[in-house]
Order: C-alpha cells, then sequence, then structure tokens
C-alpha cells in the first residue's frame, strides 16, 4: 500500500474509489461530500437516505457514480456524532475503508482533507488514518497451506489536500503513521508466531536482527554464561527448566544529535509460559506464546525508531526464556537470587514473568536513564481487574505516568491507572527470603506490581500490565482483529516522539 499527499481538486480526480465522510444525525452533507453530491444532481444524498444509511463510526456506503465523475465509485464513511468525534474515529474508519476498498476490487483509492471539517490536526488525523488503513489490513497466515485468497490489495491511496500549506504536516503524518503500523505488525507478528519457532535463540535472532547495518542501534547479547557472571539468578532460574537457554539482550538507540537524556524499555520476554512446575491448566496454556508480548512491544518499536528518531537515547532490555517443567526446573521454595541482591522465595513458578523483570529491571537502572518503562504480561489478576482490552498502568512518578497515559491516548490505546499500594507489601514477606515471588489471592496485579517495584531503586518507572489486550480470541475493533494486537509500540514511539 503506497500512501501519498497531493494538491487537488477531488471532483476531477480519476480512481477506483472516492473517499469522503459523512456525519451521524446530519440533515445534509457537508465538505467534500457535499460538493460530490452537488455534481450528482443530490442523486447521492438521495439514495443514503433511501437505503437509511446512517453515518455511525466506521459505517460504509457505496454509491456508482456511472460515469457523471471520473471516479468509478464514491464510498460514503461514517464518522458518528460531530460533537463526539476524536481522532480514534479516524483511526477505525481508515480500517474501513481499507476493507471496503478491498470489497469492491479498488485499486486506487482517494481520499479528501481529513480532519479540517471537523476541527481536528489534519496530521494526526492523516497518521490515524494510514494507523486504520495498514493494521486492519493485517494478516497472519503464515502457517496455512492455502492461505485464503485476498481480493485485491489496494495498491495507491491519495490524500488530497486544496490548501498547500497542509501537504507538509499531511505527509509527516503518514510517515509517522506508516511507522507506526509496521512497528505494531512486527509486533504481531511475533507475537503469532508459535512458540515453537518463537523460542528465545528465535528472539535474540530477531534483535540482532534490527540492530543489523543499522548504524543508530547497537545490540549487545548476554548469555547464559555471562548472565551467571552478573548473578542474574531471575533470569536462570526461569529458564533452567527448558532445552532453550536463556539470555538477555540490551538494544541501544542513539540519537544523530548527541544527548545524555535516556529512556530505557524493559519487556517480559516469556516465549512460551507453561507455568513451569506449577502447571498451568490445558486452557489457560493455549495462548501462552503471547507471553513474550513485551518484549515484542520493545522490538517492534527499535524496528523503527531510527526512522522515527525521537531525540533521546533509548534501551531496550528484554530477557527471552522459556517457562517448562522438567528435571532440571525450579520448584516451589527453592530460593534466587537477583542481579541487585535481593533474594526471592519462588512459591509458585507460574509467577515467572517479575523474577526475569527483577534482574532486567536493576540492569536497566544500572544504565542510568531518566526513566524506565516497562511493559509485561504478568498478571491474570490484571485481566479480572481491567477486562481484556484495557492496559494497567502502575508508577512511582506521577509526572512519568501522566506523560505515558496521554501517549496512549493519542496512539488509541487504553491505558488505566492502578495504585502501587504500599500497605500490601506486607503480602510480599517471605519467612525465608527478602521477598515471595506471590502475594495473597486478591489484587494480584498490584502485588505483581510492588514486587518489581524492590527493583527499581531511584528512577521514575512505569508498568504496563498488558496480560489482556497483548493477544485476543476476537475483534477488538476495526483495526485490531482476532490475535495479537501489538500492545504497546503506538504508544512507547509516541511518548520518545515527544521527549
Ligand atoms: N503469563 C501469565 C499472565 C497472563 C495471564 C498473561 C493471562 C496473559 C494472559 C503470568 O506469568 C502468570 O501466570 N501469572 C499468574 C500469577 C500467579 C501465579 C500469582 C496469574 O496471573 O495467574
Ligand atoms: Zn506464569
Ligand atoms: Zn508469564
Amino acid at each position: 500500500m503506497n500512501i501519498e499527499v497531493s494538491k487537488g481538486l477531488i471532483v476531477t480526480e480519476q480512481t477506483d474509489l472516492l473517499v469522503v465522510t459523512a456525519l451521524e444525525g446530519a440533515t445534509k452533507l457537508s465538505g467534500t461530500a457535499a460538493e460530490v453530491n452537488e455534481l450528482l444532481d443530490g442523486a447521492l444524498f438521495e439514495a443514503m437516505n433511501e437505503d437509511q444509511y446512517k453515518a455511525s463510526v466506521g459505517a460504509t456506503y457505496v454509491f456508482r457514480t456511472g460515469g457523471v465523475l471520473p471516479a468509478k465509485r464514491v464510498l460514503v464513511i461514517g464518522m458518528g456524532k460531530k460533537k463526539e468525534i476524536d481522532v480514534e474515529h479516524v483511526r477505525v474508519a481508515g480500517a474501513h475503508v481499507a476493507s471496503a476498498a478491498k470489497r469492491v476490487g479498488a485499486e486506487t483509492v482517494v481520499l479528501g482533507p481529513i480532519g479540517t471539517e471537523f476541527d481536528l490536526d489534519p496530521a494526526a488525523c492523516a497518521q490515524a488514518c494510514v494507523e486504520g488503513m495498514m493494521l486492519g489490513s493485517y494478516r497472519f497466515d503464515g502457517y496455512k497451506k492455502a492461505p485464503e485468497k485476498e481480493p485485491t490489495e489496494v495498491q495507491d491511496v491519495r490524500i488530497l489536500v486544496d490548501d498547500g500549506k497542509l501537504t507538509r504536516p499531511i505527509k509527516k503524518g503518514i510517515e509517522l503513521g506508516t511507522l507506526l503500523a509496521r512497528g505494531t505488525m512486527m509486533a504481531r507478528d511475533l507475537v503469532n508466531t508459535p512458540a515453537g519457532d518463537m523460542h528465545p535463540e528465535a528472539l535474540v535472532k530477531m534483535a540482532k536482527e534490527i540492530a543489523k547495518g543499522n548504524p543508530r542501534i547497537s545490540c549487545k547479547v548476554y548469555d547464559k554464561a555471562a548472565l551467571e557472571k552478573m548473578g542474574a539468578g531471575g533470569i536462570l532460574g526461569v529458564g533452567q527448566g527448558s532445552d532453550h537457554p536463556p539470555y538477555m539482550v540490551h538494544l541501544t538507540y542513539t540519537p544523530e544529535k548527541a544527548t545524555k537524556k535516556s529512556v530505557a524499555l524493559v519487556g517480559k520476554a516469556v516465549t512460551f509460559d507453561s507455568g513451569g512446575l506449577s502447571l498451568k491448566p490445558a486452557q489457560y496454556m493455549e495462548t501462552m506464546k503471547v507471553d513474550m508480548g513485551g518484549s515484542a512491544a520493545v522490538l517492534g518499536a527499535f524496528s523503527v525508531l531510527s526512522e522515527v528518531a525521537p531525540k533521546v537515547k533509548v534501551h531496550g532490555i528484554i530477557a527471552p526464556v522459556e517457562n517448562m517443567p522438567s528435571g532440571k526446573a525450579v520448584r516451589p521454595g527453592d530460593v534466587l537470587t537477583a542481579m541487585n541482591g535481593k533474594t526471592v522465595e519462588v512459591l509458585n513458578t507460574d509467577a515467572e514473568g517479575r523474577l526475569t523483570l527483577m534482574d532486567a529491571l536493576s540492569y536497566a537502572e544500572k544504565q542510568e536513564p531518566q526513566a524506565i518503562i516497562d511493559l509485561a504480561t504478568l498478571t491474570g489478576a490484571c485481566v479480572v481487574a481491567l477486562g481484556e482490552e484495557i492496559t494497567g498502568l502502575m508508577s512511582n512518578n506521577d509526572a512519568l505516568a501522566e506523560k505515558v497515559l496521554s501517549a496512549a491516548k493519542q496512539s488509541g490505546e487504553n491505558v488505566w491507572r492502578l495504585p502501587l499500594e504500599k500497605s500490601y507489601n506486607k503480602l510480599l514477606k517471605s519467612p525465608v527470603a527478602d521477598l515471595k515471588n506471590i502475594g495473597g489471592r486478591y489484587g494480584g496485579a498490584l502485588t505483581a506490581g510492588l514486587f518489581l517495584q524492590n527493583f527499581v531503586e531511584k528512577t521514575p518507572w512505569v508498568h504496563l500490565d498488558i496480560a489482556g489486550p497483548a493477544f485476543s480470541e476476537r475483534d477488538v475493533n476495526a483495526y485490531t482483529k482476532r490475535g495479537a494486537a501489538g500492545t504497546g509500540v503506538r504508544m512507547l514511539l509516541t511518548y520518545l516522539k515527544s521527549l
């Protein structure tokens, strides 16, 4: 899909599909839709009404022009009610435009200027529209012998502007939207790939490939022997039951203009979570290839980072491990020593993510960043608390939390803050070690967050529990279908770009 912006008049465009917008509950068409309708002698609006088209968000209406206009068809895309309109509606609309275009076999699509008529920022709208179109068209069918034949793919999309001043910002919006979508799709691919193929070595290879040939990104890999030297007892302990050895990977992005400012992104990278000796029931294990979703977000972001080009140094830290039961596996009751010297009594081997993250976070803090953001499919309890579509955020720093929440809002990701409730620290006390790896029966997302806080001593830090949204058994919205969502990539990149 090639997406461009150019100056032109929508009514004279020769294209397979001309896209115009409509508002729900409006008594007449406005903007380019009104222009098109006029040239069609009012036939478009008449047909829409006759067919009781309502213009709710993402609803489409296709009208054949019969040669009256140079465009073959007009596609009306619903934007919902005027006072509810926001950039997220544009993202959803973008996805519906792409699928409608496919449905009618359109190879070329022309869009009128988006946003200006709704008082939204045209660049942000172009960006969101591109994200919606690309993410909505995402498929993962590489494992099928005969993937379903897709109707014609849209080849060329052009966004038209009448005001030349908008060309540049819209072009920037298209570029950013393309990068954010590409990073998100990369994360989706990594998560959707079965754990038998996406094992720790495979994840390490992906990280190396991202750095390869990119002068702005370097990649350091710590193998088992190196982890032993560093005293990364958590990563080693979780990894010891698997035939795949554990690793830690440190990617570094250095911006063109030298700066002392840096941010560390840490992602949970359990390539498969069987639960270990505290084995999961079969049903809960079915989707546990998702458990490297945090690292997929970090790698997805890194895959486009030098093009998004934030002005800060970025560390990406992941510890790929597989959590398996075996004669070598860590046992309930074993005590592991983290890289920072704290000891942890492992009472449930299925609470493994925090054991790998305790080392990854200690390592991240040693890089002396101004902020640490970790992403982890950490607890089922977070899914119980917030449902399947909302990420839980916990933080030791209000200013950083606000920045991440605002980046999430902009990128259309659903995030809600939960408390790091000090008084619950008592639930993590162990009679034999400094900590135990599980809290009580309730508030599991919070005790997991509190556990991690023990390994961030002085740095502003945000923890994102993405256990709910990272993978979904059913479609979430028009641009996030069943499967991996690529959760976190867009909000991370939006946050970094804002610095
Ligand atoms: N990987 C799981 C959490 C998870 C659940 C991710 C659902 C995605 C979807 C995590 O390692 C885990 O098993 N957590 C346990 C912790 C418990 C043993 C304290 C949980 O949430 O049940
Ligand atoms: Zn687990
Ligand atoms: Zn896990």
